[in-house]
């Protein structure tokens, strides 16, 4: 997810860009860059890291001129330096982009074919060299930028200058936001409103297909026939801050709203259905490395921990490779018996967990292959890794995991079918149906969502309770362990989440009319079972919610509340069970009034031992 804007009009465009890319520096922060239409040239200025870099340099070296655009990048193709920071530039046309552009290497293939020179590792940079091929042989430029999008597949929100056009702007868009906002002579684009609220409350947003033609103070947009059509004018009532959360009261629950796109964006461009396989970009292992994988040791903390556990399930049932997930802080202080033949698979949205890091030491000396999964493009755990597997989450502004999680599940799952179909285990028609199943999942989430306000009355009515128990089995007992999480670390909540079947061993002599008891019982191998383990606190005056993916009355009948999600495959079903209980620590924390997005004692990313 990055930040794009663009300004046409009377006024200098550098300084008007430079504030409207603060205002989305949420979206995105490992680069930033933007290019000024001044006097016949366009002028680029690209900085990595912080927005504050690029600000120094404009200062050092401004640029005059009222047409330009900007971007602050959250790297997903191509590590966060100068080169790859956007603008994009190919001949006259310069570009920023916000998406992911599936098809990249195939085009990136066909123009290298007809002597094209790349100078970036982004996907961005073939969008600028399709439009300049166009405009190069005389295409109008409005023309050439709709039939290049013919060309791409993906995600996008572009905006395009143009040196030998710089009257206008040209905007695309496709599954990416995009705004416009006009006002006395001036045009502004962004990917988010609150980059137009210094200028104008008044904004036109295009839909999916659309292509927008701006100019100072006015545009035309045109849908993907070439027809002109017209948008609503919304008025913005929301402050700036407000608006950075897209008008949700905390980022936690803007996070937990996103989920089904960023799910999406996770698998998105990575999956063949045709073939049944699954393009592991970024990992670079052979078949015959992958069937020399004797073991794989995932190695994770707090909220990955318990991706990390799930992850356990999918690669040992659909890869065939016997697997084990260790605690970051518990794994570098044992002895694991790991050799050459072993993979140490990190699990990290930040990439700088300290406890995670420390295990990739222990591969070096024993020579073992170090894979991880992370949200953030060339963070330390990336780069000390010998391949990285990019959850496409965007930047996670809530300490509290949410997509991050559904997105390392998902990216878990990817790998796991990956692997059985390279070291032969995973037979084409199995994989096939897994990833047509994947297709489902993101719609599942979204009907997921829609229990929010039952979630709601439910944190009301137990909001005077000081112990949660969470309890599931098998593949989804690790997301028992991650709801109990949840509502801990954000409403300060004791909850504890335990294997269904272990009750009887103990825990069961906790059970009291005051301990409500999250029960996980999807339709699954363990039904039966976990029914019992469900009466068997009920029986001890529990107040049982039971989470499950169809309506039973032995379950009704047995329960305080019922909570019925989507039916969802067997990998995939702790994706779907795991919306109900982030809206449940969400809302138990609102009730109570904690910092839900900035819970005490805790940080984003936990870089000390
Ligand atoms: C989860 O909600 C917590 N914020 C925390 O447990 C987190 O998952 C853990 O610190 C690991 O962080 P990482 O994924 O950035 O390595």
């Amino acid at each position: 997810m990055c930040g794009i804007v663009g300004y046409i009009g009377p006024r200098q465009a550098a300084p008007i860009i430079l504030e409207s890319l603060k205002k989305l520096e949420y979206r995105g922060y490992d680069s930033a860059g933007l290019a000024v239409f001044s006097d016949g040239e366009i002028v680029t200025r690209r900085c990595q890291g912080k927005l504050a870099n690029l600000e120094t340099a404009l200062r050092q070296r401004p640029v005059a001129g009222s047409v330009g655009i900007g971007h602050t990048r959250w790297a997903t193709h191509g590590r966060p330096s100068e080169a790859n920071a956007h603008p994009h530039r190919a001949g006259s046309i310069v570009v920023v982009h916000n998406g992911i552009i599936e098809n990249y290497l195939e085009l990136k293939e066909q123009l290298l074919g007809k002597g094209a020179k790349f100078v970036s590792e982004t996907d961005t940079e073939i969008v600028a060299h399709l439009v300049n091929e166009k405009v190069q042989k005389g295409t109008d430029f409005l023309t050439a930028v709709r039939q290049s999008l013919r060309e791409i597949r993906g995600s996008y929100a572009l905006v395009f200058i143009n040196q030998k056009d710089p009257e206008r702007l040209i905007v695309a868009k496709n599954s990416t936001p995009i705004v416009l906002g006009s006002r006395d002579g001036e045009t502004l684009i962004a990917s988010d409103i609150p980059a137009l609220l210094d200028h104008t409350r008044k904004v036109t947003f295009l839909d999916d297909g659309e292509v927008a033609e701006v100019r100072a103070g006015s545009f035309r947009i045109f849908d993907e026939k070439g027809k002109a059509v017209s948008r609503p004018v919304k008025e913005i009532t929301w402050d700036a801050v407000a608006a950075r959360k897209d008008g949700y009261p905390h980022f936690m629950l803007k996070e937990i709203y996103e989920q089904p796109r960023t799910i999406t964006d996770t698998f998105r461009g990575r999956i063949s259905l045709k073939d049944g396989t699954v393009s592991l970009d970024g990992v670079s292992l052979s078949a015959a490395q992958a069937r020399r994988i004797k073991r794989i040791y995932l190695v994770a903390c707090g909220t990955a921990w318990h991706a990390a556990l799930v992850g356990k399930f999918m690669l040992e049932e659909l890869a065939g490779i016997p697997a084990e997930a260790d605690y970051g802080s518990e794994f570098r202080y044992r002895a694991p018996l790991i050799d050459s033949r072993s993979l140490l698979l990190l699990i990290s949205q930040s990439g700088e967990t300290l406890d995670t890091l420390a295990a990739v030491e222990m591969a070096r000396e024993k020579k073992a292959r170090v894979l991880s999964i992370c949200n953030v493009v060339d963070s330390s755990i990336a780069r000390k890794s010998d391949g990285v597997f990019y959850t496409h989450a965007g930047p996670e502004i809530s300490v509290a995991s949410t997509k991050a999680f559904t997105s390392q599940l998902t990216a878990l799952y990817l790998l796991a079918i990956g692997l059985g179909r390279l070291n032969g285990h995973l037979a084409k028609a199995e994989a096939k149906r897994l990833l047509e199943d994947l297709l489902h999942l993101p719609h599942a989430v979204e009907e997921a969502l829609k229990l929010e306000s039952e979630v709601q009355r439910l944190a009301q009515d137990l909001s005077g309770v000081s112990d949660f128990l969470y309890l599931g089995r098998g593949i989804n007992y690790p997301i028992a362990l991650e709801g109990a999480l949840k509502l801990k670390e954000i409403s300060y909540i004791h909850a504890e989440g335990y294997p269904a079947g272990e009750m009887k061993h103990g825990p069961i002599a906790l059970i009291d009319e005051k301990m409500p008891v999250v029960v996980l019982l999807p339709r699954d191998r363990y039904f039966q079972k976990t029914l019992g383990n469900l009466k068997e606190v009920e029986s001890r005056a529990a107040k049982v919610i039971a989470l499950t993916d169809h309506d039973d009355q032995a379950v009704r009948a047995a329960a305080y509340r019922t909570l019925i999600v989507p039916e969802a495959s067997h990998y995939l079903t702790p994706v779907v069970l795991t919306i109900p209980l982030q809206l449940l620590a969400y809302h138990a924390a609102v009730q109570r009034g904690t910092d839900v997005d900035q819970p005490r004692n805790l940080a984003k990313s936990v870089t000390v031992e």
